[in-house]
């Protein structure tokens, strides 16, 4: 049996057609089962749903042999005890920062609001920017039109939240799309089990 954790919204919608491709749909509609666990239509091949930022967990402690997870939420985890084999090429999107329309840049210590603590750490530090850091859990672009950051740091796809809220990207962290993540012992103890759903994932994306 293998386990595969992913996230329901844009992941799931985006994952399912490559899911397909490699036989696995699942019995029940994602979009109105509570269920947590999803079997699918191959015997062998599970799916259970979880929130995004814990499909990392999930597949560290082997939970799930495998996962697939926003490159976001893979570098703010930490994902030295997985391995990443495969860009799916999915929930395309870029890690930025932003900052009122026309805002001049701070001199000095700065506020930054993001849920992703650790990789703004990075970033400013790597910049040689001495940040202030201040977790949220969502509403980012709240925060500088209410002065409780100064800046934030979140994801921009289309750009139109920052522009409905008033902000402009600034600076681009890195680009970001969904990796298939692997459990370190499960790669060893279901070797051709997996190797096998790769090589169908990366015909279905070489194909695309
Ligand atoms: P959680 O439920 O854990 O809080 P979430 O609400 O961020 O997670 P989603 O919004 O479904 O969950 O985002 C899941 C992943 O999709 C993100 O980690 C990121 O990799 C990608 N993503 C997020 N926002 C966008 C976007 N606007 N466009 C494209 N991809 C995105
Ligand atoms: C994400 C992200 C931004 C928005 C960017 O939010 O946190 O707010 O998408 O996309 P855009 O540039 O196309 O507007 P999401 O829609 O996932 O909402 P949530 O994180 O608050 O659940």
């Amino acid at each position: 049996m293998l386990t595969i954790a992913v996230s329901k919204g844009r992941i799931f919608e985006d994952a399912l057609p490559l899911l397909a491709e490699a036989g696995i749909k699942p019995l029940d509609d994602p979009k109105k089962s509570r269920k947590l666990i999803l079997n699918t239509t191959r015997e062998d091949v599970r799916l259970v749903i979880i929130r995004a930022t814990d499909v990392p967990t999930f597949v560290e402690y082997g939970a799930a042999d495998l996962g697939i997870a926003g490159k976001d939420v893979l570098l703010e985890h930490g994902a030295e005890n997985l391995y990443e084999p495969l860009d799916l090429g999915i929930a395309g999107c870029r890690l930025m920062t932003a900052a009122p329309v026309g805002a001049p840049d701070i001199s000095g210590r700065i506020r930054v609001a993001t849920k992703y603590v650790k990789t703004a750490q990075k970033y400013f530090a790597d910049q040689g920017i001495q940040a202030e850091i201040i977790k949220l859990y969502g509403s980012m672009e709240l925060a500088p039109l209410v002065g409780l950051a100064d800046c934030i740091v979140d994801l921009v796809d289309t750009g139109n939240t920052l522009k409905a809220n008033g902000l402009e990207a600034r600076d681009l962290i890195t680009n970001i799309t969904s990796r298939l993540v692997v459990n370190k012992a499960s790669m060893k103890m279901k070797h051709h089990a997996i190797q096998t759903l790769l090589g169908q994932f990366e015909n279905t994306l070489s194909e695309r």
